[in-house]
């Protein structure tokens, strides 16, 4: 039987808004009343409590940090796709094609080095379409010092990513040449094969506290997160990208985001893709 939802009060609404906020950057404005509702009633219920009052100040006060982990993972919307906004993929084969072909930069080993980022990885379909039509069209790149980042704030999404395992139905819309790069499991499920995942290190993240992260990339993918965040947050979020991003590397954000590119440090190149400017501007904030 589904659980009861708990009743919501505008000052509970405003504590929990508050909450997500501070920990995660994640605006949730009026009508996400409802979402909330459907989605933390379940975790109230669970800690044997009858009101949202009581589940903040559980948070505040008791909370191990795998209960306030959970609160997180509530909150976040992880819907992705394969191939998702497949012009990017089309942009990124091109720009690979150009970087193998001109000089690249170098590993301490002295390997041809190409580093990804995918910030808001979700379930791990956005990093491993770029790991599987890179590898596609560039299959030289297994000599290549090449890796993707892929993080998340949800570590639960974190840990299906690195599973690398999905139903079958996500090759849905996909080509046949796209389709054929995963296993087939049989019982209804498809795997990203070893080879590919092997490429694609996931980690936590939140993009709200500080980046341990071994930069410059060639490209960061941070698309359909920064859709949650108010302006400011956007901004600071993309003058930090610049400052990881090799000059002319290469920005791709989601469908309905956009930047003042040119203050950041970046020029609109196309569609939702934008280029690292050479220069100092955005280059000392990482
Ligand atoms: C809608 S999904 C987008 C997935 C993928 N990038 C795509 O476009 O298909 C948004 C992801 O952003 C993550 N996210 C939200 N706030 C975040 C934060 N502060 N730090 C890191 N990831 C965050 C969510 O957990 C979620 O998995």
């Amino acid at each position: 039987m589904a659980e009861a939802e708990v009743a919501l009060s505008d000052r509970e609404f405003d504590k929990i808004r508050d909450r997500i906020y501070r920990i995660a950057g994640i605006s949730l404005g009026d009508a996400k009343r409802t979402l909330v509702v459907s989605r933390l009633s379940k975790l109230v219920r669970t800690k044997g409590l009858n009101s949202f009052d009581a589940y903040v100040d559980f948070l505040d006060k008791e909370a191990t940090a795998d209960e306030k982990q959970t609160f997180v993972n509530a909150l976040t919307t992880n819907l992705t796709r394969f191939y998702r906004e497949g012009h990017h993929f089309d942009h990124l084969v091109d720009y690979v094609r150009r970087l193998i072909a001109g000089p690249h930069h170098k590993s301490a080993d002295g390997k041809a080095r190409l580093r990804i980022w995918s910030a808001g990885c979700s379930t791990g379909q956005e990093p491993y379409t770029i790991a599987m039509c890179l590898m596609q069209h560039f299959p030289q790149l297994r000599n290549w010092d090449f890796r993707i980042l892929a993080t998340d704030v949800d570590t639960n999404v974190v840990a299906t990513a690195a599973a690398g395992t999905y139903p079958q139905s996500d090759l849905e819309g996909l080509s046949k040449e796209q389709a054929k790069m995963f296993e087939i499991v049989g019982d209804g499920t498809i795997r990203v094969p070893a080879p590919l995942r092997k490429l694609v290190v996931f980690k936590p993240l939140n993009l709200m506290q500080d980046w341990p992260l071994k930069g410059p990339f060639d490209a960061i993918f941070c698309r359909n997160v920064t859709i949650y965040f108010d302006k400011p947050t956007q901004t600071r979020i993309f003058e930090r990208f610049a400052g990881l991003l090799e000059e002319g590397a290469f920005l791709y954000i989601g469908h309905s985001e956009n930047m003042r590119a040119e203050a950041l440090g970046f020029r609109l190149e196309g569609k939702t893709i934008y280029q690292r400017l050479a220069g100092e501007n955005g280059r000392a904030v990482a």
